[in-house]
C-alpha cells in the first residue's frame, strides 16, 4: 500500500458537552477520544499524521504529540465546516502524495482493520458508509443504477426521498493526496450550512470520471460523541470490547459486565477476575494471578501468581512481586512488595520497599509523609511486623527483624532484631471486680432516691 497520512479533524467547539475540555480529551476506558482515534494512526504506522483544532484547545497538541511523537497540530481558526478544516492539514503534508484518511476525533471506536481496508481500496476516492437504526441527522450516501456512490447528500440539503436512503455517511474517508489538494479548492459554501463541506469530494471526483469506492462498517464503529450520554454509551461499548478481549486472552472474569478496563490495562494468561474490579491506567497483571471482587488497581504491575483483595487498592507505582498477597482494605502506593510477603488486611504501604516473604500485620501503617514532604521506608526480607504498627519514615527494617505489635518506629531496626516500643502491660488482680461491684452499690442507691 502507499504511504499513509491520517488527519483527524477534532475543531468542533463540543458544546453540547457543557465542559471547559475540548470534547475530544474527555476519556473512556481512561484514554481520550482524541487517543482512541490516534491509536489507530499508530496500529496503521501512519507516515504523518495532521490533529485539526480550533482555537483556544490547549491540550490537544501536546496529547497528540504524547500518543504519536511528531504529530502536527493544525488550527482551524474559525469553523468552516469539514473541507475547509481538512485544507488546514495542506501545509502540515506537503510534499506528501500517498493515501490521505480522514478521521473524526469524537468517533473513538473505530478499528484499525476498518480504516485499514478503507484505505486499501482501489479507487482514488473511498467513503466508509454504515446503516444506523435511525438516519436521521446523517449525509446520505447516494448511488447509481449500478451501486456506484456518486454523492454525499446532507440531510438538511436532501429531497424527501433522498432522506429515504438507509445508507449513511461516517465521515471517515480515504482519499489520494493529489486527488485531495484539487478538489478541495472547489468546494463552495452553498448549502443549508454554508459550509465547506468535505463530502463534496465525492460529486466532484465523479465529475472528474473517476470512480468512489465504498466500504460498509457496523453503526457501533462510527458512533460518535457529542454528550456526555453519548460518552457513556461509548465507555460501554470500549467496555464490551476490552472485557471480551481479555477472556479470549485467557483471563477468566465471574461476572464479566461489572469489571471496568482501561484501554491500556494488559492481562497475562489464567488470571482470575472477580465481580466489580476497576482497572485504571498502565496496569500490568502477570500470569495466573487472581483478583478479588472490589479491588481498584491503577498504575501497577502484579507479578505471576499474586492474589490481590478482595477490596485492595493498588495505586500508581505499585509493584506486587510474584505470589504475593495483598488482601482486603490494603492500600499500597509507589511501593514493591517482595515475591511472596503478605499485607493481608487493613494497612497503608507508600514509598516502601517490602521484602521478600515478610509479612505486614494488620493495620500496619507507614507514615510516609511529614505534612511537607514524603519519605521512604526499606524493609528487610522475612520480617515480620506486628499488627497496628507505625512505621515513621524514613525508616529501614533489617532482614528477619520483628516488630511487636503496637510500636510506633522512629528509627531503623537492625536485621533479626525486635523492635518494640509499647509501654509495659501492667495487672492488678480482682480490680475489675471491685470496680463492678462498687458502680452497682452506686446506682442502686441512687434508685432508692
Ligand atoms: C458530518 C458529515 C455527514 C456525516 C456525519 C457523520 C459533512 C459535511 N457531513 O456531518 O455526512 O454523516 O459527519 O457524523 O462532512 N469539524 C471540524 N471543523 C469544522 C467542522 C467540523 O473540525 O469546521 C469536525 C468536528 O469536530 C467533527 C467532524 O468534523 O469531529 C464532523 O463535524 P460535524 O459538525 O459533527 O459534522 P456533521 O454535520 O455531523
Ligand atoms: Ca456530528
Amino acid at each position: 500500500m502507499n504511504e499513509l497520512a491520517i488527519i483527524v479533524l477534532a475543531a468542533g467547539k463540543g458544546t453540547r458537552m457543557k465542559s471547559a475540555l475540548p470534547k475530544v480529551l474527555h476519556r473512556a476506558a481512561g484514554r481520550s477520544l482524541l487517543g482512541h482515534v490516534l491509536q489507530v494512526a499508530r496500529a496503521l504506522q501512519a507516515a504523518r499524521v495532521v490533529v485539526i483544532a480550533g482555537p483556544e484547545m490547549p491540550g490537544v497538541a501536546a496529547e497528540a504529540a504524547a500518543i504519536v511523537p511528531g504529530a502536527a497540530t493544525a488550527i482551524q481558526a474559525e469553523r468552516k465546516g469539514t473541507g475547509h478544516a481538512v485544507a488546514m492539514a495542506r501545509e502540515a503534508l506537503s510534499g506528501f502524495t500517498g493515501r490521505v484518511l480522514v478521521l473524526y476525533g469524537d468517533v473513538p471506536l473505530i478499528q484499525p482493520e476498518t480504516v485499514s481496508r478503507l484505505a486499501r481500496n482501489a479507487a482514488p476516492l473511498a467513503v466508509l458508509g454504515f446503516e444506523p437504526e435511525e438516519p436521521q441527522g446523517y449525509g446520505r450516501l447516494l448511488r447509481n443504477a449500478k451501486g456506484q456512490v456518486i454523492a454525499i447528500r446532507e440531510e438538511l440539503d436532501a429531497t424527501p426521498e433522498e432522506r429515504k436512503v438507509g445508507l449513511c455517511n461516517s465521515g471517515i474517508i480515504a482519499i489520494n493526496a493529489e486527488l485531495l489538494w484539487k478538489l478541495l479548492p472547489r468546494l463552495k459554501d452553498s448549502n443549508a450550512k454554508n459550509e465547506f463541506y468535505l463530502t463534496d469530494v465525492v460529486g466532484l471526483t465523479v465529475a472528474e470520471g473517476l470512480p468512489v469506492g465504498l466500504e460498509v462498517c457496523p453503526a457501533a464503529e462510527v458512533a460518535g460523541v457529542n454528550d456526555r450520554i453519548q460518552l457513556a454509551g461509548i465507555e460501554a461499548g470500549l467496555q464490551q470490547r476490552y472485557r471480551r478481549q481479555h477472556m479470549l486472552n485467557g483471563a477468566t472474569l465471574t461476572a464479566p459486565e461489572t469489571v471496568y478496563f482501561a484501554a491500556d490495562t494488559v492481562i497475562g494468561e489464567d488470571v482470575v477476575i472477580g465481580p466489580h474490579v476497576v482497572f485504571g491506567p498502565d496496569v500490568r497483571v502477570g500470569d495466573s494471578v487472581e483478583i478479588h471482587a472490589f479491588s481498584h488497581i491503577e498504575g501497577a504491575t502484579i507479578a505471576a501468581g499474586a492474589r490481590i483483595g478482595p477490596f485492595a487498592r493498588l495505586r500508581p507505582g505499585a509493584e506486587i512481586g510474584e505470589d504475593a498477597h495483598i488482601g482486603n482494605f490494603v492500600e499500597i502506593k509507589k511501593a514493591a512488595i517482595g515475591k511472596g510477603a503478605k499485607a493481608n488486611h487493613l494497612a497503608y504501604i507508600g514509598d516502601a520497599k517490602v521484602g521478600a516473604k515478610s509479612n505486614i500485620g494488620a493495620g500496619t501503617i507507614i507514615c510516609n509523609y511529614d505534612g511537607y514532604e514524603k519519605h521512604l521506608t526499606n524493609i528487610g526480607a522475612g520480617v515480620f511486623v506486628g499488627s497496628n504498627t507505625a512505621l515513621v519514615a524514613p525508616v529501614k527494617v533489617g532482614d528477619g527483624a520483628t516488630i511487636a505489635a503496637g510500636s510506633v518506629i522512629t528509627k531503623d531496626v537492625p536485621a533479626d532484631a525486635l523492635a518494640i516500643t509499647r509501654a509495659d502491660q501492667q495487672v492488678r488482680e480482682g480490680w475489675a471486680a471491685r470496680y463492678r461491684d462498687i458502680k452497682k452499690a452506686r446506682k442502686a442507691a441512687k434508685a432508692k432516691g
